[in-house]
Formats: C-alpha cells, sequence, structure tokens
C-alpha cells in the first residue's frame, strides 16, 4: 500500500471547495497519476440535478487536463458515517484510467477508512479489451 497521507490531505482540502448548495454532502477526491503528480477534484451540483458533477469526475478531468492518463492511487472523502462509496458511474470512470489493483481509499472527515482496489470497485468493469473487434 503506498502512502495515502498526502493524497487524503488533498482530498480533504478541495472538498471545502465543493459546489453542493442542493444535497449539501461535501467531496473531495484526489489523484496520484503514475507520473506522481496529484490532481483533485471536488462535487459541483447544478440547479438541473442530473447535470451535476462528482468529486471523482472532477479530479479525472484535473488529470486529463494535466496531460496524464494513468491513476495510480486515488483517495476520496466525505463527512459521511461510513467511507464514502464512489457511484456507479464513478467507478466505471475510475476503471477508464486505472488497472484492476490500483488502491482507492475510502475515507470520512471523522477519520474512518476503507482501503479498497478499483476491481473490487467494478469487478467485470466493461473495458478497452471488449472493444477489440471494433
Ligand atoms: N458524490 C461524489 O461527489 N462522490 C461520491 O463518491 C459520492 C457522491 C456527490 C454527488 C452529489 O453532489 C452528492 O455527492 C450527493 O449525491
Amino acid at each position: 500500500m503506498p502512502d495515502t497521507d498526502d493524497l487524503i490531505e488533498a482530498a480533504r482540502a478541495v472538498r471545502l471547495r465543493a459546489y453542493v448548495p442542493y444535497s449539501r454532502f461535501h467531496v473531495g477526491a484526489a489523484i496520484r497519476s503514475a507520473s506522481g503528480a496529484v490532481y483533485a477534484g471536488c462535487n459541483v451540483e447544478n440547479v438541473a440535478y442530473p447535470e451535476g458533477t462528482c468529486a471523482e469526475a472532477g479530479a479525472i478531468a484535473a488529470m486529463i487536463a494535466g496531460g496524464d492518463t494513468q491513476i495510480a492511487q486515488i483517495a476520496v472523502i466525505a463527512d459521511s458515517p461510513d467511507p464514502v462509496s464512489p457511484c456507479g458511474g464513478c467507478r466505471q470512470k475510475i476503471a477508464e484510467f486505472a488497472k484492476g489493483d490500483t488502491p482507492v481509499t475510502l475515507t470520512t472527515t471523522d477519520g474512518a477508512r476503507l482501503d479498497t482496489t478499483v476491481s473490487a470497485l467494478l469487478p467485470g468493469a466493461f473495458d478497452q479489451d471488449q472493444m477489440s473487434r471494433v
């Protein structure tokens, strides 16, 4: 398990910037890319509710904008009773840029924590290999 302290700290810091007037549920996510750079994102809601974006999606967008494409590690934090669980869409978004054994650390502001992996979160992910005949 690589060090997670700086990643959790980056997620904790960006969480404070979440734009969540509808849910009031602040989430932060931070990615360490294969290059070692750290990218963070928070959830950004919208008055048209389905147009909101999750913290994980924001961190992935920052990573791509920064010129990286491989997630080496990811951490997510929220003020949830249990370690925050990424939605189904974000599990697929993370799987696009990570290997199955990539570590995922799910945390709460109170310090609860679940260390898991991308494939544990999304077994049988639809992946690029399934597109090889097109
Ligand atoms: N949310 C995230 O940003 N990430 C998660 O892992 C779980 C849920 C956001 C979406 C929405 O802005 C709010 O939390 C409530 O669903």
